[in-house]
């Protein structure tokens, strides 16, 4: 057969395909263990982050030290508030479930501020300790639309269950430079003692009432954050995810059951 003959070349760029084919194929599987150990330190990492106790220069020695030291996941129910026993936390895919498309796994949303349209009905939040071992903050996912992508990121509450101690996302398709300026710590550094709810009183009883904002402008209060410059609608979404997972459909049941609100004073 000649060498520059139709068959010839056919063959080798099948040959060809087949041991790139290969190749890639291998790599993928051979690799999969790496990438899930990467993707879990990535989370713990974010998480660690949120609770102030990374700055994200860390080995991943450093990363799971203290991450094993200070951090519990907890299995939350959302519709109860309560914490579920018996079932392995670290084991369990929330977002998974909320996909999943089964009834008894997540609800349809009709009232979704985030436009995530599924919630999951189990979540896992993370309860952090101080060197002592008291509980000193939870860290919660938060995920919600942006202009482009869905967010996924975590926030920080002190154990009053109101005052932030810091957000950090760790997966989103925002443009870099504009809605993309949620990763930038300036902007992250502003979310440090700032506060969620305030306690309304409605019908005689003290109740709270998600008051955090994103918006342009100057002489913040605590309940605001300064937005991100020529990207309002991300910060929008930012706002929007907060109002839906600490409300009566994301957490605040289980912040209820944590920090009952009788007995905080109205305005505190
Ligand atoms: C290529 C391109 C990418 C953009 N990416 C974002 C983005 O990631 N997030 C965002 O909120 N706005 C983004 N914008 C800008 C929005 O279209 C919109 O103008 C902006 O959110 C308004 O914010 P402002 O009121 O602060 O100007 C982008 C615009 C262009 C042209």
């Amino acid at each position: 057969m000649q060498r520059d003959s139709i068959a010839n070349t056919f063959i080798v760029a099948v040959s060809l395909c087949v041991v790139c084919a290969v190749l890639v194929s291998s790599a993928a599987v051979g690799l999969r263990t790496r990438q899930d150990e990467n993707k879990k330190l990535d989370k713990q990492k974010n998480i660690l982050l949120a609770a102030g106790l990374m700055e994200g220069q860390e080995t991943s020695e450093e990363i799971e030290k203290t991450y094993d030291s200070r951090v519990k996941p907890l299995l939350i129910n959302l519709d109860s508030g309560e914490v579920v026993e018996g079932e392995d936390p670290t084991s369990f895919d929330p977002i998974k479930d909320a996909k999943s498309g089964e009834d008894d796994l997540r609800i349809v949303l009709d009232d979704d501020p985030a436009g995530i349209k599924v919630r999951e009905n189990k979540e896992v939040i993370y309860k952090i300790s101080d060197s002592s071992g008291n509980t000193q903050q939870y860290v919660f996912p938060i995920r919600g639309y942006g202009l482009w992508s869905t967010l996924y990121g975590y926030i920080a509450l002190d154990n009053d269950m109101e005052t932030v101690n810091g957000i950090s996302y760790y997966q989103h398709a925002e443009t870099p430079g504009l809605g993309g300026e949620v990763d930038n710590p300036s902007w992250k550094a502003q979310w440090k003692g700032k506060k969620i709810y305030d306690i309304k009183e409605s019908e005689g009883v003290p109740k709270r009432s998600v008051e955090l904002t994103v918006k342009k402008g100057n002489g913040m209060t605590d309940y605001e954050i300064d937005g991100l410059s020529g990207a309002s609608i991300t910060g929008k979404g930012v706002e929007n995810m907060i109002k839906f997972w600490f409300g009566e459909k994301g957490y605040l049941p289980f912040i209820q059951n944590t920090v009952p609100t009788s007995g905080i004073p109205t305005g505190a």
